[in-house]
């Protein structure tokens, strides 16, 4: 969608977007808006429950006295809800409600807001991105849309003082949205289109940003002895992949400033279960078994793209999990990379083994500031956070503070779980080092800890997105699908935390 800032002042034609503050008192432009219509506005107001609270809107169809077609008068609150996931989601409900506009086009009038903590210009810059946010659409494999089927919106202009700012807060915030898109772009792709080596070939598309992007092919992973993630792989005709994005953006050289830091994801681009067969209803869902690799790939456009100064690396374990004559067996035991050795009791239990190899790697290598990965690793997670919380798992008080606080900051919130000994010796094995499996209970931090026993010290947290992954409704700034939960979480954690 085209976006774009302008001086104040708003088109005599089609559909145009003024505010008012609770209490439903007009800004400066809805009052001017209201004289040239003959008080259409506030004759609206009265006749309707609208009182220019947040989430609010009233639309006044063709006004006499003017030429538009439609005014949408939209509620901001009061001052202190002017913030900026706020107006994040007003912008997605007004792309929302004005996405069948005839004429293509919107044009938003943004006033300065008495003691409101943003400028007119970050308002406007806001809700830029969170129309823009809303508008995804994933319309490929569709072959019968008509036009009329399809959103006709297509330019959005803010008119506000300061536009200049707001053009130049929006480049950064465009960037981010340019992450979220492309993940959701990999989240929508049916298993038969991408697997292993057409995600990687996604992801070296980074490169005309700057990214350094390597590929890892089997041959090359056995070398290194990932026996844990080869393992997965063996049961698909598809061969695995590793893939490994640099950007350095930040301080060059080998001291500590210029130490990076990693981000991990469990690309799993189909999840059978492998022997352990899944049941076949909903089977379809575990498309999205590839959501943490997804993240991690988007995650480092959007920080190459607003070409972020921090050093960071992004790694991606890429397999597909299938039953076959070559799969691995349950009571297989393979020896992982870091030496320790895994008894794979379900071969359902994929997304550990090739994250365990996907972190050792990353550790050895990189000697990383830290590591987050991202997996969308257990059903048990959605049974006890559901679709609003992912869960936070980590060896570090600093880190977990610091992931919350972004979490909060771009709504995609993090509840920590525990980790202990307790915990950790569920996984012990009579034949190996450790089994894939813990017990009945507390599915989600047993395999916490078997991630735990492949980081070393290096401070480290695990997200669980397998409930935030996808959604089945439409939410202001997310769109129902793929939700890309995690680009903005953590384009956010570097900004508030590593930027130099
Ligand atoms: N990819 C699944 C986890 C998952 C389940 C994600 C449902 C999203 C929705 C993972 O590989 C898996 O199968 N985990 C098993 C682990 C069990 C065998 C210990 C699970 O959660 O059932
Ligand atoms: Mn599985
Ligand atoms: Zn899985």
């Amino acid at each position: 969608m085209k976006i774009s800032f302008a001086k104040p002042g708003l088109p005599a034609t089609g559909i145009v977007i003024v505010t008012a503050n609770s209490g439903s008192k007009l800004s400066a432009s809805a009052t001017k808006l209201d004289k040239k219509a003959g008080g259409a506005l506030t004759r609206a107001i009265k006749a309707s429950s609208f009182e220019g609270k947040k989430g609010q809107s009233l639309n006044i169809m063709a006004p006499a006295g003017t030429k538009l077609d439609r005014v949408m008068l939209v509620g901001l609150g009061k001052a202190a809800e002017v913030t900026d996931l706020e107006m994040q989601k007003l912008g997605g409900r007004i792309y929302a409600g004005t996405k069948q506009a005839k004429k293509g086009s919107v044009a938003i009038a943004i006033d300065a807001v008495a003691d409101a903590k943003l400028s007119a210009g970050d308002i406007a810059a806001e809700i830029a991105f969170g129309a823009n946010l809303r508008s995804y659409r994933f319309d490929k494999y569709k072959t019968k849309l008509k036009p009329a089927d399809k959103p006709s919106l297509k330019a959005v202009s803010l008119h506000c003082a300061g536009f200049a700012n707001a053009r130049k807060k929006y480049a950064g915030l465009g960037k981010v949205a340019d992450g979220v898109f492309f993940t959701r772009d990999l989240l929508s792709e049916p298993p038969n289109v991408l697997y292993p080596d057409t995600l990687a070939k996604q992801a070296k598309t980074l490169e005309k940003l700057g990214v350094k992007v390597q590929i890892l092919n089997e041959a090359q992973m056995r070398k290194l002895g990932m026996g844990a993630l080869l393992g997965v792989g063996q049961g698909s005709i598809r061969e695995s992949r590793m893939v490994v994005m640099q950007w350095n953006g930040g301080p060059k050289g080998k001291g500590k400033a210029a130490q990076p830091i990693a981000f991990i994801g469990k690309g799993v681009t189909f999840d059978t279960g492998g022997i352990s067969i899944k049941p076949s209803a909903g089977m379809e869902d575990m498309k999205w078994d590839m959501g943490g690799s997804g993240v991690v790939i988007g995650l480092m456009k959007a920080l190459a793209g607003r070409k972020a100064k921090v050093n960071v690396v992004g790694v991606v374990g890429l397999v597909e999990n299938m039953p076959g004559g070559n799969a691995q067996r349950p009571g297989d035991i393979v020896t992982s990379m870091s030496g320790q050795t895994i008894e794979v009791l379900n071969t359902d239990a994929e997304g550990r083994l090739v994250l365990a190899d996907a972190l050792h790697y990353t550790n050895e290598r990189f000697k990383p500031k830290f590591m987050v990965n991202l997996a969308t690793l257990t059903g048990a997670i959605i049974v006890s956070l559901g679709s609003h919380h992912a869960g936070l798992f980590s060896n570090n008080d600093q880190l977990s503070e610091r992931l919350t606080k972004a979490g909060l900051d771009v709504e995609e919130k993090l509840w920590r779980l525990p980790l202990t000994d307790a915990y950790d010796k569920m996984i012990n094995s009579q034949a190996a080092d450790m089994q894939n499996i813990g017990g009945r209970g507390a599915g989600s931090i047993t395999a916490a800890q078997f991630l735990q026993r492949f980081v070393g010290k290096t401070p480290w947290a695990h997200l669980d997105i397998a409930g935030v992954t996808w959604s089945k409704a439409d939410a202001p700034t997310v769109p129902k699908g793929g939700t890309a939960f995690g680009v903005r979480l953590l384009d956010r954690l570097v900004a508030n935390n590593y930027e130099s």
